[in-house]
């Protein structure tokens, strides 16, 4: 066992980094016995030295995090800062001073992945980012690595903890969005700024890396179709319910049928609650794979949190410094496939889509026909009229997101129809 140790630099001492430097004190010996070698934390970069960080020796807290990343002797970076900037130089800067990097910071490797992938490379350094993606739950790696020899076809699932308690709020009590949000923020699960959460970012962002490592080909946040939550309404989750379907944020990620393209997606849907992710509760993530010879797999837990990230972080780091140990480097991106990806108006699936309509003769074929006009086969129509009025529900069979928009766009011109009231998809059939 070598005995100097491994020196590591924690940039960012939040939630999660505090939990770090704690384990990594708490648990020194056991990771000592798992690398190889004793790990030191040699540096904290904060931007407020002022607040007291239980179990931060003072002597290591630092405002200058570039000069720690510069200092020659580091050899594993901690990155929990988040956002671009400054953490993007810092870990360039790391890399470029020879040590490898961990990182929790789902934008920027969502954004900056391939070529931060190709500065470590170009040093002989491990890039790292298994707390980017659903916290404490294990993806990247087993995509990454378990399923390396296997074919991934379709990554589904729960990957923001926020909108899940959110929309589950929703489901449990009738709530509307804006109610059900005040009530996440008093819990402490909503940020007073939500929007990232709210609105499907930080889903889009781990999407994103989740399509890259599945389908070994690059796709950035800019690729993902996003929509948000804040338009899902009471009458959305009470429709689900009579449909036996919950609504859930998903994150959906496809290979085409024909393999030549892929799709990556976010956006509210309805699920069956015979389906495993509609028991998905609260704050918690769960995300099916689906691949050739594997079949379907499903990974489950707390998605956020200072400890279950900083789990993640640990596994990450223990990888990395045993690869320093070994003289190795752990596998780079693969991004070998260069698929391309499609847009939104390629995927494929079913809908489900309410419509305020005139309840006289003839609107019923006469909406019917506007479906079939733009070859959107309809699986089911409920009807309930009242006062010259009728709320019409349209459930739809397979049909691409391009023909449905057209089929809208078209029922929306109808004298008859007063209003589109709401489409959402359906998935997990
Ligand atoms: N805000 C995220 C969530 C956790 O609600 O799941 C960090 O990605």
């Amino acid at each position: 066992m070598r005995t100097r140790p491994l020196k590591v630099a924690l940039l960012g001492c939040g939630v999660v980094g505090s939990e770090v430097a704690r384990i990594m004190t708490t648990h020194a010996d056991d990771l000592t016995a798992r690398i190889g070698a004793p790990v030191e934390l040699a540096g904290v970069a904060v931007r407020r030295p002022n607040r007291v960080r239980e179990g931060v020796p003072e002597h290591l807290v630092t405002t200058d995090a570039t000069a720690l990343v510069k200092r020659g002797d580091i050899d594993v970076v901690v990155e929990v800062i988040g956002g671009i900037e400054p953490a993007r130089s810092l870990i360039t800067t790391a890399f470029e001073h020879g040590a490898s990097v961990v990182s929790a910071n789902k934008a920027l490797v969502s954004q900056d992945g391939a070529a931060l992938h190709a500065a470590a490379q170009e040093r002989g350094a491990d890039l790292y980012y298994e707390a980017a993606v659903a916290g404490a739950i294990p993806l990247v790696r087993p995509l990454r690595e378990s399923l390396a020899g296997d074919k991934v076809n379709r990554v589904l699932g729960i990957v923001n903890g926020t909108t899940n308690f959110i929309l589950d709020r929703m489901d449990g009590s009738g709530a509307g969005y804006s109610e059900a949000l005040d009530e996440a923020t008093a819990l402490g699960y909503a940020e007073a700024d939500p929007t990232a959460d709210v609105e499907g970012f930080d889903a889009a962002a781990k999407a994103a890396i989740l399509a890259g490592i599945a389908f070994h080909t690059r796709v950035t946040l800019d690729d993902v179709h996003r929509e948000g939550i804040t338009e899902v309404t009471a009458a959305d989750i009470a429709s689900a319910k009579r449909m036996g379907c919950t609504v859930k944020l998903l994150a959906i990620c496809e290979r085409a049928a024909d393999g030549r393209s892929v799709t990556a997606r976010v956006h509210p849907a309805m699920i069956p609650l015979a389906h495993p992710l509609a028991s998905v509760r609260e704050a918690y993530n769960a995300v099916f794979v689906e691949a050739d010879a594997a079949g379907q797999l499903m990974f489950y837990g707390p998605g956020a949190g200072g400890s279950p990230t900083a789990s993640a972080v640990l596994g990450d780091l223990v990888a990395a410094c045993r690869n320093k140990l070994a003289g190795a480097t752990g596998p780079g991106e693969s991004a070998y496939s260069r698929l391309p990806v499609s847009p939104m108006g390629d995927v494929v699936t079913r809908y489900h889509i309410s419509l305020d309509v005139a309840d006289k003769p003839g609107v019923l074929a006469q909406v019917a026909t506007v479906f079939a006009e733009h070859g959107v086969s309809i699986d089911t129509v409920r009807q309930q009229g009242k006062d010259g009025e009728a709320s019409l529900v349209v459930v739809t069979h397979r049909a691409s997101d391009a023909a449905l928009s057209a089929t809208v766009e078209t029922l929306r011109r109808l004298d008859t129809v007063r209003d589109v009231a709401s489409i959402m998809r359906v998935e997990g059939e």
